[in-house]
């Protein structure tokens, strides 16, 4: 029985996550901040942006099953606003969590996947670890971010036997909400108001955190798991694509129209 840890799966796209595997007969271990709620897969307690914390759950982990195989670096958070608006310390808390918090709890369990010459590590990125997205600035960098530890993570650790995957989301239909930035500067906050409601309609109007799941599942059975899974919905589809094959001044007109910034 091959044995998942899983950060985050307190709600969203790691609880239902977390659900899929157990019910698949995956030995599923998730985690919470504040691990209070009955769930049918052990909830540890877990602070990525923590070392002590960290390392207590990838302990009790090894502990109680012996083994882990696959870490799915779920825990996230968003930060809105204009760019400009966050001070440095908004950037650290949200970088804390995104990127340091994946590296710290990578870095835990990866001497076990290495003696065990196998294993598989999924990223929680998203569509804007690809493109960047006005008025979710930050956020973005911290995926984007993610995407090149992920991508060279992969040719360090393939020796091993071990793969690095990202999911790639576009908006999905859970409780994340884009925290604001510590300071608001008026000459944004009609742009920012705007692009909020259409962050908040866009994610209420996604695919359930299950469609996600459902992806998760099907590539930890990939034999030869690929570097990056998407997960899109309507025209959404298109980026990577657009990413790839078009111009950049196409995808900013398209980014424009799609967050009203012309009108
Ligand atoms: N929803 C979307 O539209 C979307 C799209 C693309 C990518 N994503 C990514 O998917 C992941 C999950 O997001 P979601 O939409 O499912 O959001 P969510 O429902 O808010 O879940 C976030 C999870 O992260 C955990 N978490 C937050 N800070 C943490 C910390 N410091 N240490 C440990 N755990 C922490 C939370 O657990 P506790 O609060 O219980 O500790 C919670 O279980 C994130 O990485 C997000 O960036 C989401």
């Amino acid at each position: 029985m091959r044995v998942v840890l899983i950060s985050g799966a307190s709600s969203g796209i790691g609880r239902a996550t977390a659900l899929l595997l157990s019910q698949q007969g995956y030995r599923v271990y998730g985690t919470s901040r504040q691990p209070n709620q009955a769930l049918p897969f052990p909830l540890l307690q877990l602070d990525v942006t923590d070392d002590e914390s960290v390392q207590a759950c990838v302990e009790t982990v090894l502990n109680q099953a012996g083994r882990i195989d696959v870490l799915i670096n779920n825990a996230g958070i968003a930060l809105g606003g204009a760019v400009e608006e966050a001070t440095a310390d908004d950037a650290k808390r949200l970088f804390e969590t995104n990127l340091f918090g994946v590296i710290r709890l990578t870095n835990a369990v990866l001497p076990y996947l290495r003696q065990q010459q196998r294993g598989h590590i999924l990223n929680l990125s998203s569509l804007a670890g690809i493109i960047g997205v006005p008025y979710l600035g930050l956020y973005a960098a911290s995926k984007h971010a993610l995407e090149g530890y992920s991508e060279s993570l992969r040719y360090e650790l393939r020796g091993f036997n071990i793969a690095v995957s990202l999911i790639e989301p576009g908006d999905i239909r859970t409780g994340i909400t884009n925290q604001p930035p510590s300071q608001t500067i008026t000459d944004y906050a009609d742009f920012r108001q705007r692009t909020e409601h259409i962050h908040i309609h866009n994610v209420q109007h996604g695919p359930p955190p299950e469609a996600v799941a459902g992806v998760i599942l099907k590539a930890l059975g990939d034999r030869h798991p690929r570097l990056r899974y998407t997960i899109t919905q309507g025209s959404e589809g298109w980026v990577p694509w657009m990413k790839r094959l078009l111009p950049d001044r196409w995808i900013e007109w398209l980014v424009r129209q799609t967050y009203q910034l012309d009108e």
